[in-house]
């Protein structure tokens, strides 16, 4: 074994102190209130067909590209009402494929300073230049804006119709035309909205019917579909423009052709909408359980000053420090219930927090007693 470098040794010591080193576990066994298998979709078996085969061979510029992943962005162009559909491996390729080759230099990123990893990542590779304005403040993004409008290249704004890590959702709308006064290009990251908003799962952007407003979407299969994969949503110059230029795109082994299938599955229970089919009655109880989450976090007093207000599956209270919100998850973790603390710097410093996944398949008891169990 070769000896491992003195200074990356001191970097991991470093967030040891702080509290703050990543280690990779399991609570299989423990009360799921942490995946973003909101649905359930991840249990459920599909019938692999005998022929599709579990390796793609190369890039999709290469050998990869089976015409598995035609029928696929077809169908999601129809589904999600819009001229085209390009499917990269995951939502974190997909940001970083988009964000690192559309904006170019002398444009303009301006992103919520709540952004997702992936964007950020995104956006660091690219040669625009960047600024970010306040969490879901329209009135920090309309002073961006107005900072800039003279500007002489592209303005592309970025935001999540849910945000991972609050749960929350900004004013899409205002959003919609703020942005389209300023000339810029919206882009929007529906990662923890398909599946759970709209009628048919098909996110927020599309429940607001702001489909047509929007330069992009980025939408990944593998929260509330149970899978894995993602795709950007656009118009047809947007997906021959970033299968020739997106980085993340060109340079990796295709999805497999029974990845693909897994995908189109999901798609298919989504679009079997009858009141009574698995994946209404999933939603449907999804959506009483945020209800009821919240009702019993207003009964037991917890949803005051520490509580991030939010409408989705993603729920937060507040517990400032990496040592105190750990203390509070291992109590949860030690009566059953796999609840993860979110530390900085994955969220800013003093805005640590437990963050609840909430489920189809959580119990309303389940609910109760893990909130109990958050105020002894
Ligand atoms: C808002 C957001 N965008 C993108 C991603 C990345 O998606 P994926 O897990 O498919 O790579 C995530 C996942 O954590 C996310 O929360």
């Amino acid at each position: 074994m070769t000896a491992f470098p003195e200074n990356l040794i001191a970097k991991i010591l470093k967030r040891k102190q702080e509290n703050a080193l990543r280690s990779l576990g399991s609570n299989y066994a423990k009360v799921d209130f942490s995946s973003n298998d909101y649905l359930g979709f991840s249990k459920t078996r599909f019938q692999q067909h005998a022929g599709v085969s579990d390796g793609s061979t190369g890039s999709r510029l290469l050998t990869g590209n089976h015409q598995y992943f035609h029928n696929l962005e077809r169908f999601l162009s129809e589904f999600h009402k819009v001229e085209a559909a390009l499917v990269f491996n995951s939502g974190y390729d997909a940001n970083l494929g988009f964000f690192s080759s559309v904006p170019q230099r002398g444009d303009i990123v301006i992103y919520d300073a709540f952004s997702h990893a992936s964007i950020r990542d995104g956006i660091q590779l690219s040669n625009a230049k960047s600024y970010k304005f306040k969490h879901n403040d329209l009135e920090d993004l309309k002073k961006v804006l107005n900072t800039h409008k003279s500007h002489l290249g592209n303005l592309y704004v970025v935001t999540e119709s849910v945000f991972s890590m609050d749960g929350d959702t900004p004013d899409l709308q205002a959003m919609v035309e703020l942005t389209e006064r300023y000339d810029a290009y919206l882009v929007i990251d529906e990662a923890h909205s398909v599946g759970v908003f709209g009628e048919k799962g098909e996110g927020l952007v599309q429940r607001l019917n702001l489909q047509h407003r929007v330069f992009a979407r980025i939408i990944t299969f593998g929260k509330a579909l149970g899978c894995h994969g993602s795709a950007i949503l656009g118009s047809e110059f947007l997906k021959v423009y970033l299968y020739n230029f997106a980085r993340s795109f060109i340079f990796t082994t295709a999805l497999s052709p029974h990845s693909i299938k897994v995908i189109e599955n999901r798609y298919n229970m989504l679009n079997h909408h009858s009141p009574d089919s698995f994946y209404q009655q999933q939603r449907a109880q999804l959506l009483r359980n945020i209800k009821f989450f919240k009702a019993t976090l207003n009964s037991l007093g917890l949803d005051k000053e520490n509580y991030v207000p939010s409408d989705s599956a993603i729920q937060c209270i507040l517990v400032p420090g990496n040592e105190n919100v750990k203390t509070v998850a291992g109590t949860l973790q030690s009566a059953g219930f796999d609840v993860r603390p979110i530390l900085s710097p994955t969220v800013p410093k003093d805005h640590e927090r437990i963050r609840f996944c909430l489920h189809s398949f959580n119990t309303f008891d389940q609910i109760t007693d893990v909130l109990k169990h958050l105020i002894h």
